[in-house]
């Protein structure tokens, strides 16, 4: 697996991988591309949904040079994200640039994924979200006046565009406390340079120069040098304008020494406490790192200038469209199921008999059936599953008897694991029914059944943000509104063929005004 293999000989070596470690899977379609062209013509999910049937669930194929692994027995999902992570702590990377000084937690691995991982973890947690929830109200507040607005035209409209507006502004504000104004305006730059962003990893949308760059890295995984020359330069546009504006941020938070509630803030807090444990530093002071340098004399912990934009950067794309498409789910099933969303606006209203009554980290927790509506639409959804994936880096055995080479990329197949009957029956698993969520019947699921956040060490770090994020907004949104079904609404939705598993033409709605009387 570790020669260029241009040769007839050497692909077909590659491409008899899993037969001859006995694992089944389609046949390859090219010898230059093996299925790949299968993947990017009919949509990754569609196929994954064919192959578990035919081949059950494990099976193998190619993506290029790429021999990956897809998985949808708990058991092994277990041993991949959890016991053997020492073995898998690394998704498959685009390029492996080891010199990559923006390096965020998502595409980092060992001792560096380690280190940006541990400093950066206090930041998100549950005092850190509480000072955060001020931010997420006014953000909040500009969606409710949007939605004011469209109730007053009486028109059906796009929520999941409200949604990601809102779920942008958040970001904004929470990472560098930058003001958008997009609710008012479809001409933000913000916007413009994520959409962009979101295009390029988007095979429908992605620029021609990224699709040659993409096929000739997964055809050739060996020739990610070459790759990894070419990647920057055509992906550079929206993604260093951000770290630019990271930059520019935290230096004139240096400078002017203004202290916000937010990550930036939060990070460079961690500077002035060189002889604690990040885990105990003080969340009220100000500091300064050198470009390039780490910032202190002990650098295990703390993150230089180009690791903060870095974290920044990923904080943005993977908390913009997951969190947006979470909400904008959420609104489909509701309008779908009206006694659900009866029920869930009646525990609102016990907890918070007027809008505007204070929604925060904390109080949201204590309404359960939220919490289960939340989880069962996530389970619906598979939003990230493409997210949980790893490689492998040593030959290793799962499942008892299947020898994963060094290389192989597995990905867990959350898709199928979310829709077994066997351990989400005995209602039809492609109903809403927030009840299997109930603390009895929870207790009695295999650990390994509900991933939309991941699992293990690598498990999705924003979690409890966008838990946060998403039952604040619909708190707010069902205290006043009732979502309902209109004539665009499209059931059932159509999602994304591959990429983030979410709405493809959007989830058109009414709102209704509700009567408090
Ligand atoms: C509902 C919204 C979200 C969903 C469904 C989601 C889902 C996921 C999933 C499935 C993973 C991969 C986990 C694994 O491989 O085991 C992941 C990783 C990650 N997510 Fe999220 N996410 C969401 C929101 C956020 C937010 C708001 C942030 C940041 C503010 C964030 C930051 C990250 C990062 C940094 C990782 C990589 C962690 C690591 O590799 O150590 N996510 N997310």
């Amino acid at each position: 697996m570790h020669n260029i293999q241009f040769s007839d000989r050497d692909r077909r070596a590659l491409y008899s991988t899993w037969e001859r470690l006995g694992v089944k899977g389609p046949k390859h379609t090219s010898l230059l591309l093996g299925n790949l062209w299968q993947i990017l013509s009919q949509g990754r999910f569609k196929l994954y949904r064919e192959w578990t049937q035919r081949y059950g669930k494990v099976f193998g194929y190619y993506e290029g040079g790429q021999p990956l692994l897809v998985v949808s027995d708990p058991d092994i999902t277990k041993e991949v994200l959890i016991k053997q992570f020492s073995k898998f702590d690394e998704r498959v990377p685009l390029f492996d640039d080891p010199d990559d000084k923006y390096v965020d937690m998502f595409r980092a691995w060992g001792e560096k994924w380690k280190r940006v991982r541990g400093i950066s973890t206090p930041t998100f947690s549950g005092k850190k979200m509480k000072l955060m929830s001020p931010l997420l109200q006014k953000s909040i507040h500009k969606l409710m006046d949007k939605f004011e607005k469209r109730v007053q035209e009486g028109k059906e409209f796009d929520i999941s565009e409200d949604f990601k507006c809102l779920t942008l502004d958040v970001i904004a504000t929470t990472a560098f406390s930058y003001h958008t104004d997009i609710f008012n305006t479809k001409e933000s730059i913000f916007l413009k340079k994520l959409s962009l962003i979101f295009d390029n990893i988007n095979p429908e949308k992605m620029p021609l120069s990224m699709k040659i760059t993409l096929l000739l890295f997964l055809t050739f995984p060996n020739l990610h040098k070459l790759a990894s020359f070419f990647w920057p330069r055509v992906t550079a546009p929206p993604n260093d304008w951000f770290l630019d504006l990271a930059k520019a941020m935290i230096i004139q938070r240096q400078t002017t020494g203004e202290v916000r509630p937010d990550y930036i803030q939060l990070m460079l807090n961690l500077l002035k406490e060189p002889e604690k444990d990040v885990s105990k530093a003080s969340s009220t002071e100000n500091g300064s790192a050198a470009d390039n340098q780490p910032a202190s004399s002990n650098p295990s912990k703390f993150l230089t200038m180009e690791e903060m934009q870095g974290q920044i950067f990923v904080f943005l794309s993977a908390g913009y469209e997951t969190t947006a498409t979470t909400l904008s789910f959420i609104a489909y099933y509701l309008v779908l199921y009206p006694d659900i969303q009866s029920k869930l606006q009646e525990e609102i209203d016990q907890h918070f008999p007027v809008p505007g009554d204070d929604i925060n980290y904390e109080t949201v927790q204590q309404l359960p059936y939220l919490e289960m509506v939340f989880c069962e639409v996530s389970r619906l959804a598979y939003i990230g599953q493409l997210a949980v994936q790893r490689k492998c880096k040593e030959d290793t055995t799962v499942g008892g008897n299947i020898l994963v080479p060094k290389g192989a990329k597995v990905l867990i197949n959350v898709a199928d694991i979310h829709m077994s009957s066997d351990l989400w029956g005995p209602e039809p698993i492609d109903e809403l029914v927030p009840e299997r969520f109930l603390s009895e019947r929870k207790a009695l699921r295999h650990p390994m059944a509900y991933l939309p956040f991941g699992a293990g060490p690598k498990n999705c770090i924003g979690m409890r943000f966008a838990i946060m994020e998403t039952k604040m907004t619909l708190i707010s949104v069902l205290q006043r509104y009732t979502v309902v079904k209109c004539n665009k609404t499209k059931v059932p939705i159509k999602c994304n063929p591959d990429g983030v598993h979410g709405p493809a033409e959007g989830v058109f709605v009414q709102l209704h005004h509700r009567s408090h009387d």
